[in-house]
């Protein structure tokens, strides 16, 4: 049974009056599906598409069963962590939850890398009802006592796949150790491979499992194709889809920071408004170009991984994945930052000779075919690239596509660049990226 209202839901009646406030009337299903479990104490393992609003199916109950408490929390302690895998995910859900509690007693903070841990530091002393954090600097303050988990009965993973692989899970499991077993669990992603399915469960006591659609769907609304061609054509081919689209924010996502700059540098001369965010700007100009870019000021946003996740921009209009990502559901995530809250988008991914392991990846992940528009298919060597970035516990080279016969797939439309006559580059070997 869907329920129609949030007044339905069991949350908190400053918390219905904030979200009338800001136009937030109708819950989602993930929201309307979800929150009545989270109030009365069930931990959740909570599976729906990009952009349908598991900020909030989180948020709201956890919020509710805090402003319950009536009263502050002790000096240094937190009630509920929320992990997130990067800063600007991270500040986004911080706002989001300040915007749904706003006028209510609760304290709600963010500490994240790249900014004064001697601030975060002062701000943690006088405990915390809600901690938003990425765990490298949660790890930090806990070496210096800034916190002590001690009393947290709430924890969340935002991103839960991305937080329980490899380059978050030592993390993650320190910090896990550290909070009472009687707490409640909530995992929420749009993705969920199988692999990572059983660890999640290791999180979790007898949780509700809350699916709104198959793990790893991308977004209803987005109308995707994929365009085959050579690695060295895809920049004249790029500028010529912004180029259709001017004034249209989009996102162009590109598998290494320095192929970034470089993209965005070329485009920048081509007179696209562009900036570039990646893990080696600093904080202050990551900050600054997701604010531009927020805000209009920039129509093109050149990005790593590090914006795939979780980042709403509403306007966003297109997303390019000039390159394909080496994690499979990192495309859904990616593709993901259009589309949102019901709204319409367009993806297009660029696919090179050496990229055809990773489009099959993928399509095995998403569980469905992305239809071609433009280019020939490459011959599929069945190979995965060297460097390809591979899960825990997971075999090279991996199993087939589920349709496997991209090869023999029609081109829909003109083929644009010459794919096939391309000569091979070699790949080199690439550093699997770490978002902090
Ligand atoms: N009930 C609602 N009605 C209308 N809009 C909503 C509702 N709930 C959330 N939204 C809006 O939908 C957008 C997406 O929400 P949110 O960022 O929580 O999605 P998500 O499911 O976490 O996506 P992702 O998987 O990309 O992280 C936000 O702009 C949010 O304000
Ligand atoms: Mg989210």
């Amino acid at each position: 049974m869907t329920l129609e209202n949030f007044e339905n839901l069991g949350l908190a009646p400053i918390l219905l009056r904030n979200l009338q406030g800001l136009g937030l009337i109708k819950p989602t299903p993930i929201q309307s599906q979800a929150i009545p479990h989270v109030v009365k104490g069930r931990d959740i393992l909570g599976l729906a598409q990009t952009g349908t609003g598991k900020t909030a199916a989180f948020g709201l109950p956890m919020l509710t069963r805090i402003i319950s408490y009536g009263k502050r929390p002790a000096p240094k302690t937190v009630r509920a962590l929320v992990l997130a895998p990067t800063r600007e995910l991270a500040t986004q859900i911080h706002d989001n939850l300040a915007a749904y509690a706003d006028g209510a007693p609760v304290r709600i903070q963010r500490v994240v890398g790249g900014a004064s841990i001697n601030v975060q530091t002062e701000k943690l002393s006088k405990g915390v009802d809600v901690l938003i954090a990425t765990p490298g600097r949660l790890l930090d303050l806990l070496e210096r006592r800034a916190l002590v988990l001690s009393e947290t009965k709430y924890l969340v993973l935002d991103e839960a796949d991305q937080m329980l692989d490899i380059g978050f899970i030592h993390a993650l499991r320190k910090i896990a150790r550290l909070i009472p077993a009687d707490r409640q669990t909530l995992l929420f992603s749009a993705t969920m491979p199988k692999l990572m399915e059983e660890l999640a469960a290791s999180y979790l006591t007898d949780p509700v499992r809350v699916q709104v659609a198959a793990p790893g769907k991308a977004a209803e609304k987005i109308e995707q194709g994929i365009h085959f061609t050579t690695q060295g054509e895809k920049a004249t081919l790029l500028a010529e889809y912004l180029a259709k689209h001017r004034g249209e924010l989009a996102v162009v996502f590109n598998r290494t920071k320095h192929g970034s700059d470089k993209l965005a540098r070329l485009l920048e001369n081509w007179g696209f408004p562009v900036l570039a965010i990646h893990g080696n700007k600093s904080q202050n100009q990551r900050e600054r170009a997701l604010a531009a870019f927020r805000a209009g000021e920039v129509d093109v946003l050149v990005a790593t991984d590090v914006a795939a996740r979780g980042l709403d921009i509403p306007q966003v209009a297109h997303v390019y994945n000039y390159d394909l990502p080496n994690v499979p559901e990192n495309y859904v995530h990616r593709i993901g930052r259009t589309a949102r809250a019901g709204r319409d988008g367009r993806a297009v991914a660029f696919c090179a000779p050496l990229e055809m392991g990773d489009l099959r990846a993928i399509e095995k992940a998403m569980g469905d075919s992305i239809p071609v528009i433009g280019g020939m298919p490459h011959e599929d060597t069945g190979g995965v690239k060297p460097g390809a970035r591979q899960r825990q516990g997971q075999r090279p080279g991996g199993k087939p596509g589920p349709r496997g016969q991209q090869q023999q797939r029609p081109s829909k439309a003109k083929p644009a660049g010459g794919g096939q006559q391309a000569p091979r580059r070699s790949a080199k070997p690439r550093k699997a990226q770490r978002h902090d």
